[in-house]
C-alpha cells in the first residue's frame, strides 16, 4: 500500500460495466457508488441501531450490556501489546508490511494460501460486497430464516430477489431447501455458528450444497462465531472450491469489535471482483494497530481456548438456572442463546430487562417471543440470572 494506490474514486468503468451487465439499471449506480465507492461503511444498511438516524443506542448505559453478541471483554493480552506498540508508527501507512503479516497468520492457522485471504475492517463490508458483486436484478439472494439479515437486507437494496429459508428442525441451515428456493442463486448465504441461534450447519451439508448448486452461483460461509464453537471450518472449501467465500471476523471472540478487523478467504479472482468498488481501499488501508492487535491475537492458540472455556461456562451456569425454571431455550454452539418466552413478547421482555440495567438483545419477525441473549462475563451472567428471577417472578 503506498499513498498513490489509495483512491477514492467511484466507480471505475470496469465496476460500472460490470453492474450493467448484470441487469442493473445506470441509476443504480450512483447508489452503490455513494455505499462502496467512497469506502463508507457498508454495516450500517445492516445495524438498524446505527441507521436509525439519531436515536442514541440505550445499551452504553445498561450494566450488563448482553444484547449485542460482543465478547465481554477486550482483545487478548498479545494483541493489546501489539497494537500499543503500534501507535507511535501510526504515521506510516503501513511501517512493518503489517498486511502480509497479517496474512501469514492467517496461512498459518488456516492453511491457505497468501493470494486467497484478505484482510478488511470487519465482515460487514465484504459480506455487502460479496452480494453486490455476485446479486443484481437477475440473480437472487438466498437466506436463512431466523439468520444475519446484513446479506437479505443489501440484497433487497439492490433490488435482487431475496428467498429467506426457515431453519431445520434442529437450528441448522436447509441447505436442501435453499437450493430449491432458488435453484440458480448468485449467492446462498451461509452463517455457521447461526447468528441468532448459535447452531452450526454440518460441513458435510455445506458440501453438499457446493456440489449442486449451478456453476456460477456462489457460496457464501460465515464464520463469525467460529472460535466460540472450537469447530472444524470451512476454509478448506474456499481453496477448493473458486466459488466459496469464507468470511471471518475479530468482533466476537477476539474481543475487537470496535477496532474493525476481520478477513475474507476466497480465490483470488473473486477479491479482485468484490474489491473494484472501491479500488481495494477496505482491504488495503487498515488502521495498523488494528492489523497488528488481530496478527497477535490470531495466532494465541491457548488463550482462544481459554476463553473459549470462559465463555461455555458461564453460558452452562445460566442455561442451569433457565432450564430448573422451565424455560424453554433452544441449543447453542456460540455466545448467544435463545429464549423463548411463549406467551410473552420478546420486544417487551427486553424492555423489562432494561428496567434492571440488563441490556439482551432482540428478536427475529419468525419469532416474535423469543429473545436473543449473549453471553457475557460469568459476572454479567449472574446478574442476568438475577434480573431474570425479578422479571420473570
Ligand atoms: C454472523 C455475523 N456476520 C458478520 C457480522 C459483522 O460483524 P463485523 O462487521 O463487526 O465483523 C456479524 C455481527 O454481528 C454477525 O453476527
Amino acid at each position: 500500500m503506498t499513498e498513490d494506490s489509495i483512491t477514492t474514486a467511484p466507480l471505475g468503468a470496469e465496476a460500472q460495466d460490470d453492474l450493467l451487465t448484470r441487469g442493473f439499471a445506470r441509476r443504480d449506480l450512483a447508489r452503490i457508488a455513494a455505499v462502496f465507492g467512497v469506502g463508507a461503511l457498508a454495516a450500517s444498511v445492516g445495524r438498524p441501531a446505527f441507521a436509525s438516524g439519531g436515536v442514541p443506542d440505550p445499551a452504553p448505559t445498561a450494566k450488563v450490556r448482553i444484547g449485542a453478541n460482543e465478547c465481554w471483554t477486550g482483545p487478548l493480552a498479545p494483541g493489546q501489546k501489539a497494537a500499543a506498540a503500534m501507535i507511535g508508527m501510526g504515521n506510516r501507512y503501513s511501517p512493518h508490511d503489517d498486511r502480509s503479516d497479517f496474512i501469514k497468520a492467517v496461512m498459518a492457522v488456516e492453511a491457505v494460501p497468501f493470494d486467497h485471504v484478505a484482510p478488511w475492517p470487519g465482515s460487514s463490508d465484504p459480506l455487502c460486497r460479496a452480494v453486490v458483486t455476485y446479486c443484481s436484478p437477475t440473480k437472487g439472494l438466498v437466506t436463512a430464516d431466523p439468520t444475519f439479515e446484513l446479506a437479505g437486507r443489501t440484497a433487497a437494496w439492490l433490488g435482487a430477489s431475496v428467498k429467506a429459508v426457515p431453519l431445520t428442525a434442529e437450528y441448522t441451515h436447509d441447505v436442501k431447501a435453499m437450493l430449491a428456493a432458488n435453484p440458480d442463486a448468485g449467492l446462498y448465504y451461509i452463517c455457521t455458528p447461526n447468528n441468532p441461534t448459535g447452531t452450526i450447519t454440518p460441513l458435510a451439508d455445506i458440501e453438499w450444497l457446493i456440489a449442486n448448486k449451478p456453476a456460477g452461483s456462489m457460496v457464501l460461509i460465515d464464520e463469525a462465531y467460529t472460535h466460540f464453537a472450537g469447530v472444524p471450518v470451512a476454509s478448506y472449501l474456499a481453496v477448493k472450491h473458486p466459488d466459496v467465500i469464507v468470511m471471518r471476523t475479530f468482533s466476537k471472540l477476539f474481543g475487537m469489535a470496535g477496532l474493525r478487523m476481520g478477513y475474507v478467504i476466497t480465490n483470488p479472482a473473486n477479491l479482485t471482483k468484490m474489491m473494484r468498488y472501491d479500488g481495494g481501499m477496505q482491504s488495503g488501508a487498515l488502521p495498523v494497530t488494528s492489523l497488528a492487535c488481530a496478527t497477535a491475537s490470531l495466532t494465541a492458540a491457548p488463550l482462544i481456548a481459554a476463553r473459549r472455556a470462559e465463555m461455555q461456562s458461564a453460558r452452562g451456569l445460566t442455561l442451569d438456572h433457565l432450564k430448573a425454571r422451565g424455560v424453554t431455550v433452544f441449543p447453542t454452539n456460540a455466545n448467544m442463546f435463545m429464549i423463548d418466552w411463549k406467551t410473552k413478547q420478546a420486544k417487551d421482555m427486553q424492555a423489562a430487562f432494561r428496567k434492571q440495567s440488563v441490556e439482551i438483545g432482540r428478536s427475529w419477525p419468525i419469532w416474535p417471543t423469543v429473545s436473543r441473549v449473549t453471553v457475557g462475563s460469568s459476572a454479567e451472567m449472574k446478574a442476568f440470572c438475577t434480573a431474570f428471577d425479578k422479571v420473570v417472578a
